[in-house]
């Protein structure tokens, strides 16, 4: 038998895993609209892999706004408030990517080591919401990081705390930061969703259910 490239999965979270994507725009939008501030779905776009603060000063610009550190606290903090209401009341398996759950029970009856890599402080959370925890051997979120994506930080650190070697990861990712990070941190990586919103993949896939596993494991591509 010929031995893997791959021992060990990574996966960012959202828009990976699960379509937080319209949650994280909600709640945005309501802090748009009680602050008076301009705020659509493109924009939203243009926050996807991107912490917290950060996407917040993309919204600030957009708006032509100066803010102070602690405004920005504030701002970022009345978002959360309302992301992590809806995580409670609102997310649930249906908001999973298809094909995703056969997907990781497959990948844990090969005995494949798996992680969770992302930006989201939120991430144990929705990790707990949707019962998922059990998968993942490593979880580095937004919390664990100094350096955000596209620095290779946080995928090295999953690297390390799954005891692997770089390249024999394979990261699966949505975000061209995401991307960029995995590639500068010499892992494999796959690009979920549209080629053209997040360029630099080798490969992209739109669903899990086309992969065909042991292929993926012994070459790093689907
Ligand atoms: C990323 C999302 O995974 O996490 C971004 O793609 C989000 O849209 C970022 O801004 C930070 O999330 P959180 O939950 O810490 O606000
Ligand atoms: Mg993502």
């Amino acid at each position: 038998m010929t031995k893997n490239l791959i021992t060990a999965v990574i996966f960012d979270l959202d828009g990976v895993i699960v379509f937080t994507d319209k949650y994280h725009y909600k709640s945005w939008k309501m802090l748009a609209d009680r602050m008076g501030w301009d705020f659509d779905e493109t924009l939203n776009h243009r926050l996807r892999g991107i912490p917290r603060l950060a996407s917040l000063q993309v919204i600030l610009d957009h708006n032509g706004i100066e803010a102070s550190d602690s405004e920005k606290a504030e701002y970022a903090g009345m978002k959360n408030d309302f992301y992590r209401k809806m995580l409670q009341e609102e997310l649930n398996r249906a908001d999973m990517y298809s094909g995703v759950m056969d997907f990781l029970d497959a990948l844990r009856a090969r005995n494949i080591r798996l992680a969770l890599c992302s930006s989201s402080k939120n991430a144990r959370a929705v990790l707990r919401k949707l019962r998922l925890e059990k998968y993942f051997q490593a979880v580095v979120s937004g919390n664990d990081i100094e350096h955000a994506k596209p620095d290779p930080q946080i995928f090295l650190a999953g690297a390390c705390k799954l005891e692997v070697e770089p390249e024999q990861c394979l990261v699966f990712e949505d975000a061209q930061a995401g991307i960029e990070a995995a590639s500068a941190a010499g892992m494999n990586v796959v690009g979920v969703g549209d080629p053209r919103s997040a360029p630099g993949a080798d490969k992209y896939i739109t669903d899990y259910e086309c992969i065909d596993i042991d292929d993926m494991l012994r070459t790093g591509n689907v």
